[in-house]
């Protein structure tokens, strides 16, 4: 039986070096906020509760992860890292087994490393374990200083000897501890050192000192440990999720053309032999089925595609539902509440919002279908347009089956067509049209023979 495990995430201090009125643990990677990234590794390797420690813009943070399951504790001044543990110890009272320690800065931990940390810390019959890392430039970080039976302490960059210095492996700041030994041991931390700050690394010595082991485990790959602290890091670990992620799609059967030019976040999921362009952005909870194509430049956003879907380039998606076999683009927009159900064709420059259109039905160019209910087989002529704002609310407009309109006619809704109708080209519908019907309404042409000339010859005059 393994033990109860909890996690405690360390997300209170202020990031500096992000020079951002955002808090660090904020900025998204891979389009989610880092500190879900973090919490998700944490919950992965079976952590609950999972704490989160926060203080600078601790409202910011409260409200990005109000639904998120998450467990808050205030540290209202960051006195150091063993002091923000201590922090957690009030949401942790009871709470018997191992304790994950996480900074809320290293999106790019997996929980695979986790759940390896928790075996060495059982082989090792450890109190504490220190995920290290072997660095060529370890400046910056405390130094993992080992002795003839082990890890003896950690020091900090600012604290050490030059010699303490040369050491090239270093503290990652994921630990796991024996709890609720470890909140004992923290009690009697000092801030005795060049910082004036409760070292949380201290918790080692003080392992040591009241008789219990600790261990230390290496991480196989050093770049999953490193935390963001400013812009250029934060691209780099965007950069290395986006690879992670690309390559289990193409792993799974999607074609990425460009791997590096294609940004797809973590909850999106898209079937085999889908073929994705560069510069293609997708996002959110999007669903892509199978057998897509998906052209440069298109952006979707919480989206459901069904299966053999043609997105063209340059289109942009967002909270809408595709039927199967449908053809979208180039430069769509597809707004929420948008439902295709399926053989449709929405071509260039037109766009939707709240319109749930039939099987079969078409608006192939320069249109605008908002609050619409349009039923199978209606085709829309170009430029159509429905007219559902009247500057104080909404209408809708109803389209029934097989109607056909012509090109750049006004629905003034709310307005219903019935079924099999034709609307001439031109008009401007702003009343009700019954079934099997012709509606148009169009002045008359008017042609006035040679005007043009004497026009002209009447100017020259003048
Ligand atoms: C810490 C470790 C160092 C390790 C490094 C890894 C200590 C004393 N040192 O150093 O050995 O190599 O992390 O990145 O632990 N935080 C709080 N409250 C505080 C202070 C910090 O929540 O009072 C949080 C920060 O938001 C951050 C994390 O703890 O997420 C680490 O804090 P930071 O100040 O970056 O620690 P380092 O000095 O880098
Ligand atoms: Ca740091």
């Amino acid at each position: 039986m393994s033990a109860a495990l909890a996690a405690v995430i360390l997300a209170a201090g202020q990031g500096t070096r992000m020079k951002s009125a955002l808090p660090k643990v904020l900025h998204p990677v891979a389009g989610q906020p880092m500190l879900t990234h973090v919490v998700a590794s944490a919950r992965g390797a079976g952590a609950a509760p999972v704490v989160a420690v926060i203080g600078h813009g601790a409202e910011q943070v409260k409200a990005a992860f109000a639904s998120a399951g998450v467990t808050f504790a205030l540290q209202a001044e960051q006195l150091g890292t063993g002091h923000a543990l201590q922090c957690a110890a009030p949401a942790l009272a009871g709470f018997a087994g191992d304790l994950l320690l996480l900074c809320g800065d290293v999106p790019l931990l997996r929980a695979e490393t986790l759940v390896n940390l928790l075996a060495h810390h059982h082989n090792q019959q450890a109190a504490v374990t220190v995920l290290t890392a072997e660095l060529i430039d370890p400046r910056g970080y405390g130094r993992i200083i080992r002795g003839a039976d082990g890890v003896e302490r950690i020091v900090e960059e600012k604290d050490a000897t030059p010699s303490e210095r040369t050491v090239r492996e270093i503290n990652t700041g994921i630990y796991v501890f024996t709890a609720p030994l470890v909140f004992e041991l923290l009690a009697g931390l000092t801030n005795d050192n060049a910082q004036g700050e409760y070292y949380l690394t201290d918790v080692l010595v003080a392992a040591r000192a009241a008789g219990e082991r600790v261990a230390a485990l290496p991480v196989a790959q050093a770049e999953e440990a490193m935390g963001i602290n400013d812009r250029v890091q934060l691209a780099e670990a965007g950069k290395e999720l986006r690879a992670r992620i690309n390559e289990g799609h193409m792993r799974a059967g999607v074609t990425l053309i460009d791997p590096a030019a294609t940004y797809i976040e973590p909850d999106v999921t898209i079937g085999a032999d889908t073929v994705i362009h560069p510069g293609v952005h997708l996002r959110g909870k999007t669903v892509i089925g199978r057998d897509c194509e998906i052209e440069p430049g298109v952006i979707v956003t919480d989206c459901t595609l069904d299966d053999r879907v043609h997105v063209k380039a340059g289109s942009v998606l967002n909270g809408s539902t595709v039927g199967s076999d449908t053809d979208i683009g180039p430069m769509a927009h597809l707004r929420p509440g948008t439902v295709l159900a399926g053989e449709n064709k929405i071509g260039n420059f037109v766009e939707t919002k709240k319109a749930a259109i039939g099987k079969g039905s078409k608006a192939s160019h320069l249109t605008y279908l908002g609050d619409a209910e349009i039923g199978a087989g209606v085709n829309v002529g170009c430029g159509t347009i429905t007219c559902n704002y009247d500057g104080v609310n909404k209408h809708v407009t109803i389209i029934e089956d097989e109607v056909f309109v012509g090109s750049d006619v006004q629905f003034v809704a709310p307005v219903r067509i019935g079924k099999g109708s034709l609307i001439g080209a031109g008009s401007t519908i702003t009343r009700d049209v019954p079934a099997d019907a012709l509606a148009i309404t169009r002045a008359e042409q008017k042609v006035i023979e040679g005007w043009v000339s004497r026009k002209r010859n009447k100017t020259r005059k003048e």
